[in-house]
């Protein structure tokens, strides 16, 4: 060992699931000697890491043995024949050199989910500041940039909410900077957030709606509730009518939702309902302990969600880290399929602190 993290000396995988693809089990983790602060779990070939993946969620060592949790439907990416289990620094900024490895069942990740009916891509809280070199400003550029090699043919780039640190309009101009200084950029579309409805500040509910329906160059709407087919897809954008940091839903907003999920309905195909602020015990960021939860009418939006479960909905305001447990809410008998959709700006994990 060159870098003195300890490794760990050994690791096993109890897979739950024999549905080829499927991930859900229990990785457990043997320390050597020595205990390292965390540990770090990466898919992997004969070659090592799997090249493209970052780290599964962070694994705080427990003790001489240490249990993790693979979340149901997390998938194991084509090409891995293993997981690589290192040793730690805290929030995993450095690695051991040395790692325990563990094989995957004969067949794991030998599935084909076909060809894909289209792409889009899902961010929330990108916080863009009036200054162009913030660092927010920067990822929002390189977001934009990363979709065009990855995915040229995409639908478009859904940003749920916190588009701006204040809802200033010099804000919004960073953000047509960005976008007009990068030819062929995806679409972008974007619902609202309390940082737009500028919930630190004294301006007006209805004139930062204005002010935000203008900065992301939103001709369709007067609202700042929505609704867009795009390709086929219905795209459905709910917003906060107060400006404070809960979503507060009006009854006639609850009520459009409603109709517009029943316009055109195909029970077998998916659309996406946008909403920045999550909702209590559903992802991320939103679990009781985590306290971002913060809709004021949850039983309400419940309700209506409830009768469409082929609707998809997106979460984000907590920042929660995209590798976090329950970054996706399975659909149940009360809610339709609610994923967390991290944010662009900076993010959080459950130490509560910025990462
Ligand atoms: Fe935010
Ligand atoms: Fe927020």
């Amino acid at each position: 060992m060159n870098n003195n993290i300890p490794s760990p000396m050994r690791a096993e995988y109890l897979r739950h699931s024999d549905k080829p693809g499927y991930a859900q089990g229990v990785l457990t983790i043997y320390a050597g000697e020595d205990l390292p602060c965390e540990y770090r779990a990466f898919w992997g070939n004969a070659n090592g890491k799997l090249e493209s993946y970052t780290a599964l969620a962070p694994i705080i060592c427990t003790g001489e043995v240490t249990e993790f949790e693979l979340a149901p439907y997390t998938l194991i990416p084509r090409g891995a024949d293993r997981l690589l289990v290192f040793g730690a620094t805290q929030r995993g900024k450095e690695l051991s050199d040395c790692y325990a490895e563990v094989m995957l069942p004969q067949g794991a990740s030998d599935y084909d989910l076909g060809k894909p009916l289209y792409e889009m891509q899902v961010q929330s809280d990108i916080h863009l500041s009036q200054n162009p070199e913030h660092s927010h400003n920067l990822h929002f550029a390189a977001v934009l940039e990363d979709i065009k090699k990855t995915s040229p043919n995409t639908l478009g780039l859904f940003i749920n909410g916190d588009i701006t640190n204040h809802g200033y309009v010099t804000e919004y101009d960073a953000f047509m900077e960005i976008i007009d200084s990068t030819p062929s950029a995806p679409p972008v579309y974007f619902a609202m957030g309390n940082h737009d409805l500028s919930t630190y500040d004294d301006l007006p509910c209805d004139v930062a709606t204005a002010n935000f329906l203008k900065g992301t160059r939103n001709t369709w709407s007067d609202k700042a509730y929505f609704d867009l087919w795009i390709g086929g897809v219905h795209f459905i954008f709910l917003a906060s009518e107060r400006a404070r940091q809960r979503a507060w839903l009006s009854p006639q907003q609850l009520a459009w939702l409603d109709a517009k999920l029943a316009e055109n309905r195909n029970t077998h195909r998916a659309k996406y309902v946008f909403l920045h602020q999550g909702m209590v015990d559903t992802v991320a960021g939103c679990l009781a302990y985590q306290k971002w939860h913060d809709v004021e009418q949850t039983a309400e939006l419940t309700e209506v969600l409830g009768k469409y479960p082929e609707a998809v909905l997106f979460s984000g305001h907590s920042h929660w880290k995209l590798e976090s447990p329950h970054t996706m809410k399975p659909r149940d008998e009360k809610l339709p399929t609610i994923f967390n959709t991290s944010a662009g700006g900076y993010t959080w994990d459950d130490t509560s602190m910025t990462t």
